[in-house]
C-alpha cells in the first residue's frame, strides 16, 4: 500500500510543474507513466456521472447481463443522456454505421433482400412515456405501458426514419419484429402510420405460439422462419440484444442505444 499522503504530495508536485513553464517539462516525463496517475481514482464533483457513463456503457456492451431498473443516482444522468442531444448523437452514428454497411451490399432484386427492426426505442421513440415514469427507475408497469401504447402518439427516432427510407431507395425491404401483441397490431400500424413509416413488407408481433418465451427465443425463431422463406436478412437494428442475437442473426446486427431498460 502507498502511504495516503504520497498521492496528494505527487499531485501537488504535477501542478506546480505545469504551472512554472518549460523548466518542469523534462521533469514530467516519467509521472504520467506511472499507472497511479493514469487510473486516478480521484473523484470530483461529477463522480455520479463519471460512474453513471460506465454504467451506461456496461448495459450498452450487454457486459451487465440482466438488469431491471436504472439505479437511483443515475436517473438525473439518463434524463440528461437522452434529452440534451447525445442520445440523439449516438442514434445518428449507429443509423450511419448501418448505412455504411447497407451500401456494401449487393441486391439479388428479387424482393428478398430484408432489413429487420425493431418498433419500441428502434423505429418508435416511447421517450415521453419514459420521462413520465422515472425514466425506467421503476418497475415496468404493463398497464400504464399499454395505456401509452393505444395513444399511438409515439414519434419516429429521427436517426431510425431517415436509415429506414435511404435502405427502402437502396432497395432493402423492410420487415418489422416486436415484442408487443398481436392484439396490438391495428394500434401499432396507426402510430407507425402517424410517425411517418409506411411501405413495411411484413409487420411480425407476438402470436398465441410466440407467449411465454423471451424476446431472444422470439425474435430469432422469426427471423428462422423468414430465411425458410427464403429472405436474406443482411441488417438488424434493434435497442436490445434480444433483438439482435439467436440463430440466424442478420449479416450485420447494429445495436441502438438504450440506458432505460432491458429485455431478455
Ligand atoms: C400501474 O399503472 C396503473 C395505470 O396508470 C396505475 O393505476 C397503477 O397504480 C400502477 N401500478 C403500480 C404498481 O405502480
Amino acid at each position: 500500500m502507498i502511504p495516503t499522503p504520497l498521492p496528494a504530495l505527487l499531485s501537488l508536485l504535477l501542478l506546480s510543474f505545469f504551472s512554472s513553464g518549460s523548466s518542469a517539462r523534462s521533469i514530467l516525463k516519467s509521472p504520467p507513466d506511472d499507472p497511479r496517475f493514469l487510473f486516478s481514482t480521484r473523484r470530483s464533483s461529477s463522480s455520479d456521472d463519471q460512474y453513471c457513463d460506465s454504467w451506461r456503457l456496461s448495459v450498452e456492451t450487454n457486459n451487465a447481463g440482466k438488469w431491471s431498473t436504472v439505479p437511483e443516482k443515475c436517473v438525473s444522468f439518463v434524463a440528461k443522456y437522452i434529452e440534451k442531444g447525445k442520445y440523439r448523437s449516438d442514434s445518428d452514428v449507429v443509423a450511419q454505421d448501418s448505412l455504411t454497411f447497407a451500401k456494401t451490399v449487393t441486391l439479388a432484386g428479387d424482393g428478398k433482400d430484408i432489413w429487420v427492426f425493431d418498433i419500441d426505442e428502434t423505429l418508435l421513440s416511447n421517450v415521453p412515456y419514459y420521462k413520465a415514469n422515472g425514466w425506467g427507475s421503476k418497475k415496468f408497469n404493463e398497464t400504464a405501458w399499454d395505456e401509452w401504447v393505444i395513444q399511438a402518439k409515439a414519434a419516429a427516432l429521427p436517426a431510425s426514419i431517415k436509415l429506414y427510407y435511404e435502405l427502402l431507395k437502396l432497395g432493402f425491404h423492410a420487415v418489422l419484429l416486436t415484442g408487443r401483441d398481436e392484439s396490438q397490431r391495428s394500434i401499432t400500424e396507426q402510430n407507425l402510420l402517424y410517425a411517418g413509416y409506411h411501405s413495411w413488407t411484413r409487420l411480425i408481433l407476438r402470436g398465441d405460439s410466440d407467449k411465454g418465451t423471451t424476446a431472444v427465443v422470439y425474435k430469432s425463431s422469426k427471423r428462422a422462419e423468414l430465411e425458410a422463406e427464403g429472405y436474406r436478412i443482411h441488417g438488424s437494428s434493434g435497442d436490445q440484444w434480444s433483438d439482435l442475437f439467436g440463430s440466424p442473426m442478420a449479416t450485420r446486427s447494429l445495436k441502438l442505444p438504450n440506458p432505460m431498460y432491458f429485455i431478455s
